[in-house]
């Protein structure tokens, strides 16, 4: 069955392989009844059970040229970049970009498999940190497996919570900084090899399986 589509879609991919569906105009969310909020400037009432995300961050993909993908962003879509990490060598090994006033909504990362067109993670947003605390024992009792974190990332200065949800997609809880990008000629922040080493912001190093195991699974 064809998935519905907002209005002007126009579907393509990107030069990994992804699919990109592209649209220019939607229909706005209006919250059934028994979930109207309070206040008539949010969606809607918060969630009572489960983590109660609010909204969908940004979207993680794994990539055989982080580079070849975010240019594909940068000059054909309009897309901001914002950070990226630089190796010794000088390839790019992965780019975060904006496309709007937050300071990332698409990440390419680097497949150290050489795979392509993989995913690496969806992102979802809270509300505030402590939802991540009901998050950790949430899974914990739906045996949900957690993969890294609480902790907060370096860049972007995201803080984070991966976990594996039955699908087999890893999906991030996040509570980025509020960050916003405001000036037209915001300055690409550059993070070097030797940066990378020293982890995370507080020190938790990362995980190799960041690097290699995302969806579809390869072997
Ligand atoms: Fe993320």
């Amino acid at each position: 069955m064809t998935p519905p589509r907002a209005s002007g879609g126009r579907c393509t991919q990107d030069p990994d392989g992804h699919p990109l569906d592209l649209y220019y105009d939607t229909t706005r969310y209006t919250a059934p009844e028994a979930q109207r909020p309070a206040l008539k400037n949010q969606a809607q009432a918060k969630p009572n059970r489960g983590v109660g995300v609010r909204r969908l961050d940004h979207v993680n993909f794994l990539a055989a040229d982080v580079l070849a993908n975010s240019d594909f962003h940068e000059k054909l879509l309009g897309g901001r970049p914002t950070e990226q990490i630089q190796l010794d060598s000088g390839r790019v090994a992965a780019r975060w970009l904006s496309y709007n006033n937050k300071s990332y909504d698409v990440v390419y990362t680097e497949d150290w498999t050489g795979s392509r067109g993989r995913l690496h993670h969806i992102a979802f947003a809270t509300d505030e940190r402590n939802d991540f605390l009901r998050a950790c024992d949430l899974a914990i009792v739906t045996g949900i497996q957690i993969e890294t974190g609480l902790h907060k990332h370096a860049i972007q200065q995201t803080f984070f919570l991966y976990v594996w949800e039955p699908g087999g997609n890893r999906i991030e809880l996040c509570n980025p900084l509020t960050r916003p990008v405001l000036a037209p000629d915001w300055p690409l922040v550059t993070w070097t090899e030797a940066e990378r080493k020293k982890g995370q912001a507080w020190g938790l190093k990362t995980i190799e399986t960041f690097h290699t195991v995302g969806t579809p699974y390869v072997s």
